[in-house]
């Protein structure tokens, strides 16, 4: 898989993906993650990228000028499956859309900033837009980081255990049972007798009436 980022500050997106799972994804050859420093694509001589909104308002507005030559460069290059846009305002991500995006080969991924792009690069360019919760980020890098790690994490070989991603929390619309490591007891708090019983068939049972108890407290959404 390909994801081509696109964003006015590229240092924010660089960290995500130079340690852990991210990393050793790309390092092993079965992710790649180039970053766009959309101010390159600018052929204004301040470099500038935004400008101010038509109809007055504060905030100012991402041009389509560069983000057409960014785009349209790299789709000249090769095919994308989807040209994504990080805003509020998009559908909210869950486990179900990056499982389907883990399948994909070529994305681009827009960061929105300031009080965000002109409408036509949505109405022309953008085929998803997506939001990572109903809060409002400074800008849209963060949020893409997180889309990128959620696929990432899902594609084949990148997990050392591939059944790690498919007890993941969400997976089958459950939350992830208690989990617990040695010592079996510690200042007088014990581990669940169950896991240490070595009955996998009893352990399996515990693990299933967990998650679903769980699911029902903090999460009765995911059961409807
Ligand atoms: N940009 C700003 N806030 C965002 C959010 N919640 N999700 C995606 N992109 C954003």
């Amino acid at each position: 898989m390909r994801i081509d980022i696109i964003t006015v500050l590229p240092e924010l997106l660089r960290s995500p993906f130079e340690a852990s799972i991210l990393k050793r994804a790309i390092d092993k050859g079965i992710v790649e993650v180039h970053l766009h420093n959309l101010r390159d694509y600018s052929t204004n001589k301040h470099k500038n990228v935004d400008d101010y909104q038509f109809g007055g308002g504060a905030g100012m507005v991402m041009s389509i000028e560069p983000i057409d030559a960014c785009i349209s460069r790299l789709k000249s290059e090769r095919d994308y499956d989807e040209v994504i846009y990080m805003t509020p305002d998009g559908e909210t991500l869950n486990q179900g859309m990056a499982n389907r995006m883990s399948l994909l080969k070529n994305i681009i991924i827009l960061c929105g900033h300031y009080k965000g792009v002109d409408q036509r690069v949505r109405d022309h360019f953008i085929t998803k837009e997506i939001s990572i919760g109903d809060f409002v980020l400074s800008g849209g890098e963060l949020a893409a980081a997180v889309v990128s790690d959620a696929i990432i994490r899902l594609i084949p070989g990148v997990l050392s255990n591939e059944t790690s991603a498919l007890t993941d929390s969400f997976q089958d619309n459950l939350l992830s049972p208690p989990i617990y490591t040695r010592p079996a007891e510690y200042k007088g708090w014990k581990v669940p007798d169950v896991l240490l019983s070595g009955n996998f068939a009893n352990i399996d049972k515990w693990r299933e009436d967990q998650a679903l108890e769980h699911t029902k407290n903090r999460r009765p959404d995911l059961l409807e």
